[in-house]
């Protein structure tokens, strides 16, 4: 028995191994076109303006306890009222967790998991970012070219909890996009390949999109190399290091990521697979709105939006790569998530400071 279910992984193995190559060639002809890069475009004065006040607005306007995730619990099943961020080695693990492979859930990880568990604080040990009564504003600073020249740095700095996804950088970028980080959400592929955060608060919250993720997050608490064999299945480069404390990293509980994707995006149960995505994945923005309603009360996204009016915007305000772009790509449903966000923005279960979703501040 052992022998076959060994004989079972290898096959497995060989054939993820023959997956990522297919992967690699065809990310190698998709980077081969070329786009055009985006010329820089002037943010006016008036512009700046009328998002400061905006910004402004929110900061010191009503803060509802709960608000967000109350709001987003019509939305949601009833079991959704018991769902935890992270998971925890001292917490029973949710029912469900093992329904789904990843990102939606551990399927045939369970000793996996429960080893990286045992790497990590347990919740009584970690000091809580929540203090109870006082009522926590949190932003999701996303990646959007719209977030550059408006200067929205110490604006940002002045909400409660600020979430980070992916690389977005800091350093030269900080008076456009601040300079604290309580948490910083993201996959392997997606994290700084050098360490960009200076807060001394900040945690790291690891998002599993496949197995060998979990080995990935395990090397980086223990300060440990990853294995050559690990390497093969990554598609672009990954970190070799973080440099926190293991006390500072988090594990994302997948059910955040399958209620994201089955009840507020509605895409359908997620079905197995041979080759490519069934563009049933959020994006890491649409699911960091949705783990900031559990750790905050009042949600805010700032540099969201890929539908820009503004056609010279670049993707990213670290770049030049055209918007485009993440029109090409298979894994995401833009539009999808664009229409749930909007329908949050318009219902105020969030605010859009950026107004790239939906300009609850323009004039026209
Ligand atoms: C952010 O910048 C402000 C103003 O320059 C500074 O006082 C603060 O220490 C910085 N915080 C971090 C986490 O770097």
């Amino acid at each position: 028995m052992p022998l076959l279910r060994q004989l079972r992984q290898r096959l497995f193995l060989l054939v993820g191994l023959a997956l990522a190559c297919l992967v690699m060639a065809s990310l190698v002809l998709i980077g081969n076109e070329p786009s055009k890069p985006v010329e820089w475009h002037h943010v006016s004065a008036e512009q700046k303006q009328q998002v400061h006040k905006y910004v402004h607005k929110v900061l010191e306007g009503e803060c509802r306890l709960r608000g967000s995730r109350q709001s987003l619990l019509s939305l949601l099943p009833a079991s959704s009222r018991a769902m935890q961020p992270f998971l925890w080695r001292d917490k029973v693990l949710p029912d469900n967790l093992f329904q789904y492979p990843p990102p939606f859930g551990f399927r045939g990880l369970e000793g996996k998991v429960e080893d990286l568990l045992d790497q990590l604080p347990a919740e009584s040990e970690s000091q809580s970012e929540e203090s109870g009564e006082r009522c926590r504003r949190c932003v999701v600073v996303g990646n959007g070219g719209i977030l550059k020249g408006l200067e929205l740095g110490p604006l940002i700095d002045r909400f409660d909890t600020i979430i980070r996804l992916n690389s977005g950088p800091l350093g030269e970028f900080v008076a456009d996009v601040g300079n604290r980080t309580s948490f910083r959400m993201s996959y392997p592929e997606g994290t700084p390949i050098r360490w960009v955060d200076r807060d001394p608060h900040t945690l790291f919250v690891a998002v599993v999109y496949k197995s060998v993720d979990l080995s990935w997050i395990s090397a980086m608490v223990n300060k440990l190399a990853v294995s050559l064999w690990d390497w093969l299945f990554f598609w672009q480069k990954v970190p070799k290091e973080i440099p926190l404390d293991p006390h500072r990293f988090r594990l994302l509980n997948p059910l955040v990521i399958k209620e994201t994707a089955l009840d507020l995006l509605k895409y359908p149960t997620p079905r197995p697979l041979l080759w490519g995505w069934d563009q049933n994945v959020p994006t890491l923005g649409v699911s960091a709105l949705n783990l900031a309603s559990l750790l905050c009360d009042e949600v805010s996204l700032a540099g969201f939006g890929y539908n820009l009016p503004h056609q010279n915007v670049p993707l990213h305000y670290y770049d030049h790569q055209p918007i485009g772009v993440m029109q090409k790509q298979t894994m995401h449903n833009v539009d999808t998530e664009t229409r749930l966000l909007q329908s949050l923005v318009k219902g105020h279960t969030i605010t859009d400071l950026t107004g790239g979703i939906y300009c609850s501040f323009c004039s026209s």
